[in-house]
């Protein structure tokens, strides 16, 4: 007898993640890079990571009724601006972090000048990937282009600051999830529904659901860089609270922290009501979210 499929072995469905894989690797192979920077760019962009955005990507497009291949594309270039921003975040110059992934990070394996290289390389990579989607390439490029763009905001707010000065701590905290980590989970979500050509309807839902479900991942990874531990994560842990960055649990405490997580499940499974049936995988990727544990 074949055991219960777990929500996880669900979520990560292997042939979507297959199919992700395939289109990542053939565009670091049609690069005209030098192999130092194919190293170096394969090191962190291929083998490695949850490749959650790409598959909110393809949930998203096929929610709204078309196939998981429409959205490959923009699966892909939203990916590789998640890996820039790992790559850059872990620099000494911000995080300073050593291990991602459970290996380590590109700067360590690779030096800081090509560290730095790779994570521009993946952005442009990102783009040419956002510009070859088959349908609305000026509009999914302008979604990733934007998205990323707020990403390095957050990351300014989060490193550098740059609030107004009657700021409180808990919108300081809001700001900066929503721009270094929500806006493109929502953009990987948005695109998506997009390559679907999905209806005002639709993608309305699925925008409103993204924002909610980009917010509440940074919760939980908050949360887990001060419950988990660093083998079972693969990335350093408890170094939030030392450098003094505002986090869930360092604004609202674990416990809220834990309420707050709840809350916004409840939320975004409520989001996804307008998509009833179609909404299946979502929903899924919902609850998996609210739990994980890495
Ligand atoms: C880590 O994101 C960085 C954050 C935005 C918190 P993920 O947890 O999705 O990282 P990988 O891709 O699975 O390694
Ligand atoms: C990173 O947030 C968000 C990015 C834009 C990369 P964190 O600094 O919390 O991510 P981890 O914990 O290093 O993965
Ligand atoms: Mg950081
Ligand atoms: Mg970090
Ligand atoms: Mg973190």
């Amino acid at each position: 007898m074949r055991a219960a499929p777990t929500i996880e072995n669900e979520v990560f469905c292997p042939s979507l993640l297959g199919e992700i894989e395939r289109r990542l690797e053939r565009f670091v192979h049609d690069a005209a890079y030098p192999s130092n920077l194919r190293d170096a760019v394969s090191h962190a962009l291929l083998g490695g990571g949850k490749r959650l955005r790409p598959l909110l990507t393809l949930r998203c497009c096929e929610s709204v009724g078309a196939s998981t291949k429409d959205a490959l594309e923009a699966a892909a270039a939203v990916e590789m601006v998640h890996a820039f921003s790992l790559v850059h975040d872990d620099l000494p110059a911000l995080d300073n972090d050593l291990m991602r992934r459970g290996r380590p990070t590109v700067h360590v394996a690779f030096g800081e000048a090509m560290a730095i290289l790779a994570g521009d390389a993946l952005l442009a990579l990102a783009m040419h990937a956002a510009c070859s989607t088959p349908r609305d390439a000026g509009r999914i490029a302008l979604e990733v282009t934007n998205a990323t763009s707020a990403m390095i905001v957050g990351q300014v707010y989060d490193t550098l600051g740059g609030f107004g000065e009657s700021t409180t701590s808990r919108e300081k905290l809001h700001k900066i999830h929503n721009h270094k980590t929500g806006a493109l989970l929502r953009c990987s979500c948005r695109v998506g529904a997009i390559c679907g050509g999905a209806r005002a309807e639709s993608f309305a839902a699925i925008d409103h659901w993204g924002d909610l479900i980009g917010l509440m991942f940074q919760a939980v990874d908050d949360l887990l860089d001060v419950t988990q531990s660093a083998e079972h994560v693969g990335k350093a842990v408890g170094k939030d609270h030392d450098a003094g960055k505002l986090t869930y649990p360092a604004v609202y405490g674990v416990e809220e922290t834990r309420h707050e997580i709840a809350r916004l499940r409840k939320e975004s499974l409520a989001a996804l009501e307008p998509l009833g049936s179609n909404a299946e995988h979502l929903i899924l990727v919902t609850e998996y979210l609210a739990a994980r544990t890495r």
